[in-house]
């Protein structure tokens, strides 16, 4: 049975048992500060095993991306080196919110796997483990399945604390948890291993293929074990390692998908394939990760997800390397990709383009140092050394690229231990660095309870409403009196809190002569809006009614500002093409400024062309439609959605004619007309293959073109053209002129220097057994270099200091003839000089340079040179 098709069997098997089929979710983890990657199918319904969010459905099954390396499941290290880790794969899951529990579960997997009408799996192959604690599990498999006893392996916490146990899983450090049961597969005594629980565990023979966890608690940053309100079901069935069992081989490496994809990487690094190179497994592994993480948004770079990125990519790379192969090669492997994959999930086939770009880019950036990365390295090795010094792996990390894990890697393949320590102190900078960039978690947020905020701002400006809770600062209070700043949570309120890139609304909240000015809104929980502000006058008691009152021209111009940012993303991905994804956005009164995905920089062409369409879409003044409706129908609607955002069952489509249908929570004009004169006014690169665009609208537009106005007025007026067109011949003729003048001026300068040097000369103090020359001249400091040299080599026993003063600082330069440096030298003469005005400064024997700033003691300090060379030559 082809991986494709077990796919498919398993999603039909839980369909026919009431399941909703809901698709994979982004790699990218959206509004989860706890975590790096999507790393398990349950993932994006965390909130709903939480009792946050509701799902018309009670059931689903699906097919997830997940990728573990570099979080909480990190399998990096092992990729390559046993059949069964990957750092990408896919995990089937069925979920039960409230619905059923142990026995369905437990009896689910059971139908799936063995009966004929879909695995018809050998039962005497199948043993399962259960939580120690869980004698519910345990008698489920002994009485209602038939597992033999001695096939049901009790195992407790067997990894250091209360709750941690190879049966008990979670996803993170908090969130979601609970006892499970797995289902492993015996492939044989051929191959080495124990089952689950004994000494050899971690061989290939006894191999998971199925988790069933019962999600009971949510585990608080405190570690406390809160029971969630429903008890649920999350599983997760490995998809590679399921197909190897379907096709009879021990190792995913040997599954239908892998195979291509393994001899896609001999061809590409030039090697006889075969099944035995560790190397091609994980160029084969790590193709996968590397361009579905691409694909969801995800780009090499320094930090967080991105660096993780890099350093799969940069192990890519090394392996090939050692393969033999020195150029790119890794991004040829895309379109292998694309054909195994790109059905099931389309956006590989969307974005195969930008992955191969990404990963060349990378490759090529890598490949500049890895060669003398290497060279250090072998070094560093020679000599039968047992450990590499944290020194070595630091520069390697630092000055070549390689991250640690890569280094460790090498390290791992030739018997030689790592001085990790070492490493760690020289990381010791950086790493505080990357902690501030990865600090993915989420602001600390008050502490309310209460109902949700009834959110009126769609149509209301202004709304009666009361008082549900007071904060000052973070504290809850009764009361807040005059000067008090701190939060607002209202039962219903206009006032927006921030999402969706749009800022939150400010104005007031007031009851007679108590006024609280609201400065900001935010969430301070998924449907509960906090104004934030300080009492201007009176006081706010829990409980009064009041009216909350939104700044309407503020308001105003967020609108605008986000109504046309739909705009511009459309006509962006008109213009650009459709690889143009949102990164980023922030909508304010001022301006919004927004980050797409794009290789270059957005020509000035292009962006008058974005500017026309989408004005003309204003001017085309069509009804802004905002509509309910449930996820399946948005998508009909064609609206776009932002790649990576979770979105909840219900969603907003906005819509703007025939210009724009996205979906979005924000609020905007009744008509594209409202938005007025849109004007694009900065676009720049922030990280490699993302731009950013700023643009304004309505009067900030108008004030925008005034200013540009002005400004042309002024320079016409500055440049005494007569109107608007001689401006340009005007400055190009001034800009013209003015280099024709600088360049006579240089010349008449030199020439200068030179005839003054050659008086000096004729003028030189006769000291005997030299002759001296000393002088403040008029010349650029770095003329008078030449001067010097020219006068020394005119001469068998000249001592010169010469001395230049521009823009406020002294320039000193000395030269001494050849012959003479044996008693006298130019670098003492120029120091001593230098030291009485402030500046220090040497060189050579025969020329040196310095500098000084206090110009006042030149004169003086010239004058003692006599005395000094005299000296010297005594
Ligand atoms: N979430 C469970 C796992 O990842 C099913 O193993």
């Amino acid at each position: 049975m082809k991986t494709a098709e077990l796919r498919q069997k398993f999603l039909k098997f839980f369909e026919s048992k009431g399941h909703q089929i809901v698709p994979s979710s982004s790699l990218v983890p959206h509004d989860d500060p706890t975590l790096l990657f999507t790393n398990a199918g349950m993932n994006q319904f965390k909130d709903v095993f939480l009792g946050f969010d509701k799902r018309p459905y009670n059931r689903a099954t699906t097919a997830q991306k997940c990728v573990r390396a570099g979080g909480k499941h990190n399998d990096l290290e092992n990729v390559g080196y046993t059949a069964r880790h990957h750092t990408f794969f896919e995990m089937m899951g069925n979920f039960s919110f409230g619905d059923y529990f142990k026995h369905d579960a437990i009896k689910f997997a059971w139908e799936f796997l063995t009966s004929p009408e879909w695995l018809n799996l050998p039962k005497e192959k199948l043993l399962a483990t259960v939580y120690a604690e869980d004698d519910e599990a345990y008698n489920i498999w002994l009485n209602e399945i038939g597992l033999p006893a001695e096939k049901i392996i009790r195992i407790g916490d067997n990894k250091g604390g209360r709750y941690t146990s190879d049966n008990f899983w979670q996803m993170g450090d908090t969130g979601p948890c609970g006892p499970c049961t797995e289902i492993f597969y015996d492939h044989g005594e051929h191959i080495w291993g124990g089952p689950p629980g004994s000494a050899e565990e971690d061989g290939d023979r006894f191999i998971e293929i199925w988790n069933n966890v019962f999600m009971q608690f949510n585990r608080d940053e405190a570690g406390n074990m809160n029971p969630l309100p429903k008890p649920s079901v999350d599983t997760g069935m490995g998809l590679e390692r399921m197909a190897a069992v379907m096709q009879h081989v021990n190792s995913n490496y040997e599954i239908d998908l892998f195979e291509n994809l393994l001899k896609a990487a001999a061809r590409e690094t030039g090697v006889a394939f075969s099944m035995d190179i560790p190397s091609l497994k994980v160029i084969a592994d790590h193709i996968r990760a590397c361009s579905f993480l691409i694909a969801d948004g995800v780009m090499p770079s320094n930090e967080g997800r991105g660096y993780v990125l890099r350093r799969i990519i940069r192990r890519a790379v090394r392996h090939g390397y050692k393969l033999g192969q020195k150029n790119a090669f890794f991004y040829k492997l895309v379109p292998d990709l694309v054909k195994e994959m790109g059905d099931a999930y389309p956006e590989l086939k969307e974005r195969q383009a930008q992955i191969e770009e990404a990963l060349k880019n990378e490759e090529t950036r890598f490949a500049q140092t890895l060669e003398t990365g290497m060279a250090l390295l072998e070094n560093a090795l020679a000599d039968d050394t047992k450990t590499l010094g944290g020194e070595v792996i630091f520069k390697l990390y630092d000055t070549y690229g390689f991250p640690y894990d890569l280094t460790a890697d090498i390290c791992r393949e030739r018997n030689i231990d790592m001085d990790e320590e070492g490493f760690n102190r020289e990381m010791e900078a950086q790493r505080a660095r990357a902690r501030a960039a990865q600090n993915f978690k989420a602001d600390t947020q008050l502490a309310y309870e209460g109902q949700d905020t009834e959110f009126t701002g769609y149509t209301e400006r202004q709304t009666e409403a009361k008082i549900l809770a007071l904060y000052k600062g973070s504290e809850p209070v009764e009361e807040l009196a005059e000067g008090d700043s701190g939060a607002v949570v209202l039962d219903r309120t206009p006032f927006y809190a921030e999402s969706g890139g749009q800022i939150g609304d400010v104005g007031y909240i007031s009851a007679g002569g108590n006024r609280f000015e609201v400065r900001d809104t935010q969430k301070i929980k998924a449907a509960v809006h906090g104004q934030f502000g300080i009492v201007v006058s009176g006081r706010l008691k829990v409980g009064d009614s009041i009216t909350a009152e939104i700044d309407n021209d503020i308001r105003n111009a967020n609108m605008r500002n986000h109504s046309a940012t739909h705009l511009m993303h459309q006509a962006l991905r008109d213009v650009l093409g459709s690889h143009v994804e949102q990164k980023g956005s922030l909508v304010t009164a001022e301006v919004t400024r927004f980050d797409i995905s794009h290789p270059q920089a957005v020509s000035a062409e292009e962006i008058a062309e974005v500017e026309r369409r989408v004005n003309a879409a204003i001017l085309a003044n069509v009804e802004v439609k905002a509509a309910l409706m449930s996820m399946e129908e948005a998508q009909k609607t064609g609206a776009m959605m932002l790649f990576g955002e979770k979105y909840g069952d219900e969603v907003r489509v906005l819509q703007m004619g025939d210009f724009s249908t996205e979906l979005c929570g924000g609020t905007h004009v009744s008509r594209t007309g409202d938005i007025g004169l849109f004007k694009i006014i900065s676009e720049g690169g922030i990280a490699a293959g993302i731009r950013r665009i700023e643009a304004i609208t309505g009067l900030n537009a108008l004030k925008w073109a005034q200013s540009q106005e002005r400004l042309v007025c002024d320079i016409i007026g500055e440049v005494k053209a007569q109107t608007e067109k001689d401006v340009l011949a005007k400055i190009q003729a001034h800009a013209a002129q003015s280099k024709a003048l600088e360049k006579e001026l240089a010349k008449a300068k030199a020439e200068l220097a030179v005839h003054a040097g050659a008086k000096l000369l004729d003028n030189a103090r006769d000291l005997g057994a030299a002759k001296l020359v000393v002088a403040q001249i008029d010349a650029e400091a770095g003329a008078l270099r030449d001067i010097v040299t020219d006068l020394a080599g005119k001469s068998d026993n000249a001592v010169i200091l010469l001395a230049a003063v521009n823009d406020g600082k002294a320039s000193l330069c000395a030269g001494v003839s050849k012959p003479l440096t044996a008693k006298v030298k130019a670098g003492d003469l120029v120091k001593f000089v230098a030291e009485q005005i402030g500046g220090k400064g040497g060189g050579r024997p025969d020329l040196a340079q310095a500098g000084g700033t206090e110009v006042g003691k030149l004169p003086e300090a010239l004058d003692s040179v006599a005395d000094w060379v005299g000296g010297k030559l005594a």
